[in-house]
């Protein structure tokens, strides 16, 4: 290797247990639009997407309780049960969304416990590898949130705990009571805000789970890191690549915890997307790519 070259590990070892290809899918857009509410209109086209995920080497696919009001769930475990043996699927709970354009935080206990027992029947699981917190409630104390979720951990219905849209201090609170195994916040290569919980998962090995790795507005069609112009574009034509899977790439070189959870509707997009993690980049180019 000279010095202007890089490695990377394309797996992570999720809670140290369940070993993770750290290009993942995210299901949220097989829903229905707008919102994300209701039951995805191509139920059979979004089957055949999530099929052709695993065939292309996904283990981790992520969903919620509140993508569809569960339909997001049903439809994964449509497709794919019963499932391959090393397959996570990680789900959340804790906002309730009863209408294409409400998203109520609810991590009260009785919701949280409701919000897992129906994972579980939707996803046809007797035990959810990974249960984020979708955000944490302003209306309920956050360790009750979490001594919530490590009951139902402690049950066994949940194996391990993760969280999603939090601060530093949150995850250092959640960790005095449970094991926290991820954190999935907003992060990519247009919008590093999170680095500083980015950092701390690293430097805890907790996998840091991005979402809008795109730099997709989560209710809006259109993945802006798609178009990217200037260092972007400039080192995906050098490399015969698409802008959008240097963003994704840039990502898996960033630190070896984050794993990547892209969202799609079309199989020829996840194509694209999956072959990031082929993608090496140099040092140069990482660091013209950290000057943006
Ligand atoms: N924890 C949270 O609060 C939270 C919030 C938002 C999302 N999430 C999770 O993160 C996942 C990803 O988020 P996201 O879907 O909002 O954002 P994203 O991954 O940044 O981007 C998805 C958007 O990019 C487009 N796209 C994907 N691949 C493309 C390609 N190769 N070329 C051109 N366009 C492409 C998609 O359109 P097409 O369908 O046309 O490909 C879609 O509109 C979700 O599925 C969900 O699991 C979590």
């Amino acid at each position: 290797m000279t010095n202007n070259t890089t490695s990377i590990s394309n797996t992570f070892k999720l809670g140290g247990d369940l070993n993770i290809n750290r290009l993942g899918y995210g299901a949220m857009r097989l829903s229905g639009q707008p919102g994300n509410f209701g039951a995805y209109p191509d139920w059979e086209g979004g089957e055949q997407l999530l099929r052709r995920a695993v065939e292309l080497k996904v283990n981790f696919i992520d969903t919620a309780e509140a993508y569809g009001a569960g339909f997001n769930e049903e439809i994964i475990a449509s497709a794919l049960h019963p499932y391959k043996q090393d397959l996570v699927i990680a789900t959340k709970g804790g906002i309730n969304k009863p209408a294409p354009d409400k998203i109520l935080a609810d991590a009260s206990p009785a919701f949280l416990r409701s919000g897992v027992e129906g994972s579980l029947q939707r996803l046809k699981l007797e035990q959810i590898d990974l249960y984020q917190l979708h955000r944490p409630d302003p209306k309920v104390p956050f360790a009750e949130s979490i001594g919530a979720l490590k009951e139902l951990r402690d049950e066994g219905k949940i194996r391990h705990l993760g969280l999603s849209n939090v601060t530093v201090s949150q995850i250092e609170e959640a960790r005095k009571i449970v094991p926290i195994v991820s954190v999935q916040n907003k992060f990519s290569i247009s919008d590093r805000s999170m680095e500083n919980v980015l950092d701390y998962c690293t430097q805890n090995n907790i996998a840091f789970i991005p979402h809008g790795s795109l730099g997709a507005h989560p209710l809006k069609q259109g993945a802006p890191l798609a178009n990217a112009e200037g260092v972007i574009a400039d080192i995906a034509t050098k490399k015969g690549a698409k802008p959008n899977q240097i963003a994704l790439a840039w990502l898996l070189h960033r630190a070896p915890n984050i794993i990547l959870i892209p969202g799609t509707t079309t199989i020829a997009h996840l194509e694209e997307n999956m072959t990031a993690s082929s993608i090496t980049l140099t040092k140069d180019e990482i660091n013209l790519l950290n000057q943006i």
